[in-house]
């Protein structure tokens, strides 16, 4: 199976090539091999190519930049999107798209469906919903939301937390804000049993890890593995503040917890984020000097 894979710098795109092995070729393409905003590129990697899926790892995910950034947040998460789900449709391909669970308003209580209203309350949900709904239009498309996504690769929460924690002696994290955390790796391992399951059905789907927790106990967590598991110095002391208490440009959902029983469903159990924790952090203490 050919697969052109986009945003391949990526976290997301670097734990896709890592685990697609021998059995998917697959055309690899970061941002400068392919921008996915230029129709014209698009057109004539997937002719030259002639790709049997298309999986697309590119966004514009800089939060809180997209407020001052609108126009480059919706050409990247939403109108290239349009144009890659009308060329998987004309090939009668599957398009796998990766969206957010900022497309929630996170006033839930209770974790989020697939069919629940969707209420963005940033720049960056609101072009990743109409992302969505275009890459839906596609009649092999699959749309995975997944959520505080970490991995060896880029710029992610656990690696700030270790940077700041040899830095400084005391961190002050946001408490009232609760998701799942993803490991990178198991995203794209879920991405790759779709596209190795005949006729996985299309559609909408959760995909994230499977214990839900605030900031500031994802923080703990992080914190209390790397010194437990590998030559981190010492914990700086946490403490909780409220969301109110640390202002961003790009408003977050409090709640953002999502419902992963159509994955489940599927075959494709959420991942155990906490032993991903551990394999990942030596890797990201290899880079980040303590
Ligand atoms: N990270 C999270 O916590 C999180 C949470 C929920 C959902 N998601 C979604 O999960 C997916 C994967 O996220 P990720 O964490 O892997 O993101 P990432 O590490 O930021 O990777 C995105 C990649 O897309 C590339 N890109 C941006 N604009 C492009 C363009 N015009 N053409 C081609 N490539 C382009 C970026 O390249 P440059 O570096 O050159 O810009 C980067 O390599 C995204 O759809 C994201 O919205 C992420």
């Amino acid at each position: 199976m050919r697969v052109l894979l986009t945003g391949a710098e990526g976290q997301l795109g670097r734990c896709f090539s890592d685990r697609a092995g021998d059995l998917l070729e697959v055309l690899a393409t970061d941002r400068k091999q392919l921008d996915i905003t230029d129709i014209d590129a698009v057109q004539k990697i997937i002719n030259d190519f002639n790709p049997d899926a298309i999986v697309n790892a590119a966004a514009y995910t800089a939060v809180d930049k997209a407020e001052s950034d609108y126009d480059a947040a919706y050409a990247i998460n939403c109108h290239a999107v349009k144009n890659l789900a009308s060329q998987a449709s004309k090939l009668n391909i599957p398009f796998i798209h990766v969206s957010t669970d900022y497309v929630f308003n996170g006033e839930s209580k209770i974790a989020y469906n697939e069919s629940d209203e969707c209420d963005p309350k940033s720049v960056y949900g609101a072009t990743k919903r109409a992302g969505e709904l275009e890459a839906l239009q596609s009649p092999k498309g699959i749309v995975i939301r997944t959520s505080w996504v970490f991995s060896e690769y880029g710029n992610n929460f656990v690696k700030t937390m270790l940077r700041l924690g040899v830095q400084r002696d005391a961190l002050s994290i946001v408490g009232d804000q609760y998701g799942c955390p993803t490991y990178a790796g198991d995203l794209a391992q879920a991405i790759l049993t779709m596209l190795a399951t005949p006729n996985f059905m299309p559609g909408l789907y959760h995909c994230s890890g499977d214990e839900s927790v605030s900031w500031y106990q994802f923080a703990q967590s992080i914190f209390n593995t790397a010194h437990a598991s590998a030559s981190y110095p010492r914990i700086p002391v946490l403490s909780s503040i409220t969301t109110d208490e640390y202002p961003t440009p790009a408003a977050r959902p409090r709640y953002s917890v999502m419902n992963t029983n159509k994955l489940n469903a599927a075959g494709i159990a959420p991942g155990d984020w906490k032993k991903q924790l551990e394999r990942v952090i030596p890797k990201i203490l290899k880079e980040v000097s303590v």
